[in-house]
Protein backbone atom coordinates (compact mmCIF):
# COMPACT_ATOMS: atom_id res chain seq x y z
CA UNK A 1 0.00 0.00 0.00
CA UNK A 2 1.20 3.37 -0.56
CA UNK A 3 1.66 5.89 2.26
CA UNK A 4 2.11 9.58 1.74
CA UNK A 5 4.58 10.98 4.06
CA UNK A 6 3.47 14.85 5.23
CA UNK A 7 4.73 16.99 7.56
CA UNK A 8 6.15 20.72 7.51
CA UNK A 9 8.22 20.50 10.97
CA UNK A 10 9.66 16.45 10.33
CA UNK A 11 11.69 14.84 8.43
CA UNK A 12 9.54 11.99 8.92
CA UNK A 13 11.26 9.44 6.44
CA UNK A 14 14.17 10.45 8.75
CA UNK A 15 11.73 9.19 11.91
CA UNK A 16 11.09 6.13 10.32
CA UNK A 17 14.10 5.42 8.81
CA UNK A 18 14.78 2.36 11.25
CA UNK A 19 11.36 0.64 10.78
CA UNK A 20 11.13 1.27 6.95
CA UNK A 21 12.86 -1.90 5.86
CA UNK A 22 10.63 -4.48 7.99
CA UNK A 23 7.44 -2.44 6.65
CA UNK A 24 9.09 -2.85 3.06
CA UNK A 25 6.82 -5.88 2.18
CA UNK A 26 3.45 -4.06 3.06
CA UNK A 27 3.63 -0.10 2.95
CA UNK A 28 5.40 1.79 0.03
CA UNK A 29 6.82 5.17 1.63
CA UNK A 30 6.45 8.08 -1.08
CA UNK A 31 7.38 11.65 -0.13
CA UNK A 32 4.95 14.60 -0.90
CA UNK A 33 3.98 15.72 -3.59
CA UNK A 34 3.86 12.43 -5.30
CA UNK A 35 3.96 11.72 -8.86
CA UNK A 36 1.60 8.63 -8.00
CA UNK A 37 -1.14 10.20 -6.34
CA UNK A 38 -4.00 8.03 -7.08
CA UNK A 39 -2.00 4.97 -5.25
CA UNK A 40 -2.18 6.91 -1.83
CA UNK A 41 -4.57 5.35 0.48
CA UNK A 42 -3.04 6.06 3.27
CA UNK A 43 -0.56 9.20 5.22
CA UNK A 44 1.55 9.16 8.18
CA UNK A 45 1.34 13.20 9.19
CA UNK A 46 2.59 15.44 11.91
CA UNK A 47 1.87 19.24 11.23
CA UNK A 48 0.93 18.65 7.68
CA UNK A 49 0.86 21.54 4.90
CA UNK A 50 -2.45 22.98 5.17
CA UNK A 51 -3.31 22.09 1.57
CA UNK A 52 -1.01 18.50 1.83
CA UNK A 53 -4.49 16.29 1.78
CA UNK A 54 -5.99 17.49 -1.08
CA UNK A 55 -4.04 15.80 -3.49
CA UNK A 56 -4.49 12.29 -2.62
CA UNK A 57 -8.36 11.56 -3.19
CA UNK A 58 -8.27 8.31 -2.89
CA UNK A 59 -6.97 8.19 0.55
CA UNK A 60 -8.76 6.24 3.71
CA UNK A 61 -6.47 7.22 6.78
CA UNK A 62 -3.94 9.80 8.05
CA UNK A 63 -1.98 8.03 11.04
CA UNK A 64 -0.44 10.20 13.49
CA UNK A 65 3.27 9.30 15.03
CA UNK A 66 1.78 10.53 18.35
CA UNK A 67 -0.58 10.12 20.66
CA UNK A 68 -2.23 13.73 19.83
CA UNK A 69 -3.35 13.55 16.48
CA UNK A 70 -4.63 17.36 16.73
CA UNK A 71 -2.58 18.50 14.07
CA UNK A 72 -4.12 16.18 11.20
CA UNK A 73 -7.67 17.16 12.51
CA UNK A 74 -7.25 20.74 12.06
CA UNK A 75 -5.80 20.45 8.38
CA UNK A 76 -8.08 22.16 6.52
CA UNK A 77 -7.69 19.56 3.46
CA UNK A 78 -8.67 17.00 5.33
CA UNK A 79 -11.53 15.00 4.11
CA UNK A 80 -14.59 13.87 5.26
CA UNK A 81 -14.67 10.42 5.97
CA UNK A 82 -10.82 10.10 6.27
CA UNK A 83 -9.93 7.68 9.51
CA UNK A 84 -7.39 9.58 11.62
CA UNK A 85 -5.55 7.41 13.87
CA UNK A 86 -3.30 7.94 16.70
CA UNK A 87 -0.60 5.59 18.65
CA UNK A 88 -1.21 4.70 21.87
CA UNK A 89 1.26 2.72 23.29
CA UNK A 90 1.79 1.57 26.87
CA UNK A 91 5.40 2.34 27.03
CA UNK A 92 4.15 5.79 26.19
CA UNK A 93 1.81 6.19 28.82
CA UNK A 94 4.10 4.83 31.36
CA UNK A 95 6.60 7.51 30.37
CA UNK A 96 4.60 10.06 30.32
CA UNK A 97 3.18 8.94 33.77
CA UNK A 98 6.93 9.25 35.07
CA UNK A 99 7.63 12.59 33.94
CA UNK A 100 4.02 13.78 35.83
CA UNK A 101 5.32 12.21 38.76
CA UNK A 102 8.92 13.17 38.78
CA UNK A 103 7.42 17.25 38.94
CA UNK A 104 4.61 16.19 41.11
CA UNK A 105 6.86 14.55 43.70
CA UNK A 106 9.85 17.55 42.77
CA UNK A 107 7.22 19.71 44.07
CA UNK A 108 5.77 17.95 47.14
CA UNK A 109 9.10 17.09 48.86
CA UNK A 110 10.61 20.74 48.14
CA UNK A 111 13.48 20.05 45.56
CA UNK A 112 13.73 23.40 44.29
CA UNK A 113 14.54 24.32 47.74
CA UNK A 114 16.98 21.93 48.47
CA UNK A 115 18.97 23.09 45.25
CA UNK A 116 18.91 26.39 46.50
CA UNK A 117 20.07 24.91 49.90
CA UNK A 118 22.92 23.16 48.23
CA UNK A 119 24.35 26.27 46.23
CA UNK A 120 24.79 28.08 49.50
CA UNK A 121 26.15 24.73 51.21
CA UNK A 122 23.10 25.12 54.19
CA UNK A 123 22.07 21.66 55.42
CA UNK A 124 18.93 22.06 57.27
CA UNK A 125 15.94 19.85 56.92
CA UNK A 126 12.40 21.27 55.53
CA UNK A 127 8.68 19.77 57.07
CA UNK A 128 8.10 17.14 54.54
CA UNK A 129 4.17 16.28 53.78
CA UNK A 130 2.30 13.07 52.96
CA UNK A 131 1.24 12.50 50.00
CA UNK A 132 -2.19 12.11 51.41
CA UNK A 133 -2.44 15.43 52.33
CA UNK A 134 -1.61 16.63 48.55
CA UNK A 135 -4.99 16.37 46.22
CA UNK A 136 -4.04 16.25 42.88
CA UNK A 137 -6.53 16.94 39.75
CA UNK A 138 -5.96 14.79 36.77
CA UNK A 139 -7.70 16.65 33.16
CA UNK A 140 -7.27 13.96 30.66
CA UNK A 141 -8.32 10.17 31.50
CA UNK A 142 -7.48 8.26 28.48
CA UNK A 143 -4.88 5.92 27.88
CA UNK A 144 -2.03 8.72 29.89
CA UNK A 145 -4.66 9.75 32.45
CA UNK A 146 -5.79 6.59 33.76
CA UNK A 147 -1.85 5.52 33.70
CA UNK A 148 -0.87 8.51 35.75
CA UNK A 149 -4.57 8.35 38.11
CA UNK A 150 -2.75 5.01 39.11
CA UNK A 151 0.28 5.48 39.85
CA UNK A 152 -0.37 8.62 41.86
CA UNK A 153 -3.09 6.55 44.09
CA UNK A 154 -0.35 4.00 44.31
CA UNK A 155 1.74 6.82 46.09
CA UNK A 156 -1.06 7.55 48.67
CA UNK A 157 -2.15 10.80 46.64
CA UNK A 158 -5.87 11.62 46.60
CA UNK A 159 -6.59 11.62 42.90
CA UNK A 160 -9.78 12.83 41.20
CA UNK A 161 -9.99 12.80 37.45
CA UNK A 162 -11.87 15.07 35.00
CA UNK A 163 -13.05 14.13 31.67
CA UNK A 164 -15.71 15.36 28.72
CA UNK A 165 -17.34 12.01 28.74
CA UNK A 166 -18.02 9.57 31.90
CA UNK A 167 -15.48 6.56 32.07
CA UNK A 168 -15.70 4.21 34.48
CA UNK A 169 -12.71 4.82 37.20
CA UNK A 170 -10.79 2.32 39.85
CA UNK A 171 -12.05 2.19 43.04
CA UNK A 172 -10.23 5.33 45.10
CA UNK A 173 -10.28 7.51 42.37
CA UNK A 174 -13.27 9.96 42.24
CA UNK A 175 -14.30 10.70 38.52
CA UNK A 176 -15.81 14.12 37.28
CA UNK A 177 -16.59 14.43 33.67
CA UNK A 178 -18.57 17.11 31.45
CA UNK A 179 -18.40 21.11 31.66
CA UNK A 180 -19.98 20.89 35.27
CA UNK A 181 -17.78 18.44 36.50
CA UNK A 182 -14.60 20.06 35.99
CA UNK A 183 -15.03 22.31 38.81
CA UNK A 184 -15.63 19.78 41.46
CA UNK A 185 -12.65 18.29 40.18
CA UNK A 186 -10.13 20.84 40.93
CA UNK A 187 -11.72 22.55 43.64
CA UNK A 188 -8.80 22.63 46.53
CA UNK A 189 -6.30 20.73 44.63
CA UNK A 190 -2.73 21.44 44.72
CA UNK A 191 -1.29 19.80 42.04
CA UNK A 192 -3.07 19.87 38.83
CA UNK A 193 -2.25 17.72 35.16
CA UNK A 194 -3.28 18.66 32.13
CA UNK A 195 -2.87 15.48 29.59
CA UNK A 196 -6.34 16.55 27.72
CA UNK A 197 -6.16 16.22 24.29
CA UNK A 198 -6.67 19.97 22.26
CA UNK A 199 -9.94 20.02 21.33
CA UNK A 200 -12.64 23.54 20.90
CA UNK A 201 -13.96 22.54 24.09
CA UNK A 202 -10.70 22.19 25.82
CA UNK A 203 -8.20 25.31 24.29
CA UNK A 204 -7.84 28.02 27.42
CA UNK A 205 -9.28 25.69 29.81
CA UNK A 206 -6.22 26.52 31.91
CA UNK A 207 -7.41 29.63 32.69
CA UNK A 208 -7.25 32.46 35.69
CA UNK A 209 -10.95 30.78 36.64
CA UNK A 210 -9.18 27.14 36.85
CA UNK A 211 -6.44 28.26 38.65
CA UNK A 212 -8.53 30.23 41.51
CA UNK A 213 -10.17 27.27 42.28
CA UNK A 214 -6.94 25.14 43.62
CA UNK A 215 -4.75 25.31 46.87
CA UNK A 216 -2.83 28.47 47.38
CA UNK A 217 0.66 27.66 46.68
CA UNK A 218 -0.74 24.99 43.48
CA UNK A 219 1.85 23.09 41.49
CA UNK A 220 0.79 23.22 37.76
CA UNK A 221 2.12 19.75 35.50
CA UNK A 222 0.99 20.81 32.21
CA UNK A 223 2.05 18.13 28.85
CA UNK A 224 -1.13 18.74 26.72
CA UNK A 225 -0.95 21.04 24.24
CA UNK A 226 0.09 24.51 24.57
CA UNK A 227 -3.13 25.94 23.37
CA UNK A 228 -4.62 24.01 26.47
CA UNK A 229 -2.83 27.21 28.49
CA UNK A 230 -3.72 31.00 28.85
CA UNK A 231 -0.27 31.94 29.61
CA UNK A 232 -1.04 34.82 30.56
CA UNK A 233 -3.35 33.91 33.37
CA UNK A 234 -0.63 31.76 34.09
CA UNK A 235 2.27 34.05 34.96
CA UNK A 236 -0.37 36.32 36.88
CA UNK A 237 -1.10 33.32 39.13
CA UNK A 238 2.72 32.88 39.34
CA UNK A 239 3.27 36.47 40.16
CA UNK A 240 0.10 35.92 43.37
CA UNK A 241 1.43 33.29 44.71
CA UNK A 242 -1.64 31.23 43.86
CA UNK A 243 0.55 29.07 41.78
CA UNK A 244 3.57 28.08 43.19
CA UNK A 245 5.36 26.73 39.99
CA UNK A 246 4.27 24.86 36.74
CA UNK A 247 6.67 22.77 35.09
CA UNK A 248 5.94 23.01 31.22
CA UNK A 249 6.34 21.02 28.45
CA UNK A 250 4.19 22.08 26.04
CA UNK A 251 3.82 25.70 24.31
CA UNK A 252 1.57 27.72 22.27
CA UNK A 253 4.74 28.63 19.94
CA UNK A 254 7.06 26.10 19.68
CA UNK A 255 10.30 26.15 20.13
CA UNK A 256 9.26 28.59 22.71
CA UNK A 257 10.39 32.10 21.67
CA UNK A 258 13.89 33.39 22.99
CA UNK A 259 12.72 36.14 24.68
CA UNK A 260 9.45 34.50 26.89
CA UNK A 261 9.33 35.32 30.18
CA UNK A 262 8.73 31.39 31.03
CA UNK A 263 12.62 31.05 30.14
CA UNK A 264 13.58 32.43 33.41
CA UNK A 265 11.02 32.74 35.43
CA UNK A 266 12.09 30.76 38.86
CA UNK A 267 8.92 28.88 39.25
CA UNK A 268 8.86 27.36 35.99
CA UNK A 269 10.47 24.67 34.47
CA UNK A 270 10.49 24.42 31.06
CA UNK A 271 11.05 21.03 29.16
CA UNK A 272 11.21 21.14 25.20
CA UNK A 273 7.84 19.03 24.40
CA UNK A 274 9.39 15.71 25.54
CA UNK A 275 7.30 14.66 28.30
CA UNK A 276 7.01 11.48 26.86
CA UNK A 277 8.58 9.62 23.55
CA UNK A 278 6.44 7.52 21.33
CA UNK A 279 8.57 4.47 20.32
CA UNK A 280 9.21 4.41 16.26
CA UNK A 281 8.39 0.24 16.65
CA UNK A 282 4.83 1.39 17.93
CA UNK A 283 4.37 4.22 15.45
CA UNK A 284 5.58 1.24 12.76
CA UNK A 285 2.82 -1.37 14.07
CA UNK A 286 -0.02 1.82 14.47
CA UNK A 287 1.25 2.36 10.13
CA UNK A 288 0.72 -1.74 9.67
CA UNK A 289 -2.46 -2.23 11.48
CA UNK A 290 -3.78 0.92 9.99
CA UNK A 291 -2.78 -0.30 6.29
CA UNK A 292 -4.54 -4.11 7.40
CA UNK A 293 -7.33 -2.86 8.43
CA UNK A 294 -8.35 -0.74 5.24
CA UNK A 295 -7.64 -3.52 3.62
CA UNK A 296 -10.23 -5.56 5.51
CA UNK A 297 -12.79 -2.76 5.08
CA UNK A 298 -12.75 -2.43 8.63
CA UNK A 299 -12.19 0.82 10.65
CA UNK A 300 -8.17 0.95 12.20
CA UNK A 301 -7.69 0.02 15.33
CA UNK A 302 -7.14 3.63 17.51
CA UNK A 303 -9.17 6.08 14.73
CA UNK A 304 -9.98 9.33 16.64
CA UNK A 305 -13.82 10.12 17.00
CA UNK A 306 -13.93 12.84 14.34
CA UNK A 307 -16.57 15.15 15.94
CA UNK A 308 -15.22 14.95 19.77
CA UNK A 309 -11.85 15.21 18.42
CA UNK A 310 -10.14 12.73 20.26
C1 LIG B 1 3.11 14.24 21.54
O1 LIG B 1 2.86 15.35 21.76
C2 LIG B 1 2.16 13.25 21.14
O2 LIG B 1 1.06 13.59 20.69
O3 LIG B 1 2.49 12.05 21.27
Amino acid sequence: MHCVLLSETLDLRGYLASEIDRLRDRITFVDHPCADADEVRLAVAWDPPADGFSRYPKLAAACSIGAGADSILRCPSLRAGVDVVRVVEPAQAQMMSGFVLWHAIGHQRGLPIYRDQQRRQLWRRIPQRAARDIPVAILGFGAMGSRAAQDFAALGFPVRVWSRSARPAPQGIAAFHDVGGLAAAVEGAEIVVNLLPLTPETRGILDARLFARLRRGAFLIHVGRGEHLNEADCLAALASGQLAGAALDVFAAEPLPADHPFWDHPGVMVTPHDACDVSVPAVADTILATAAALERGETPPHTVDRVRGY
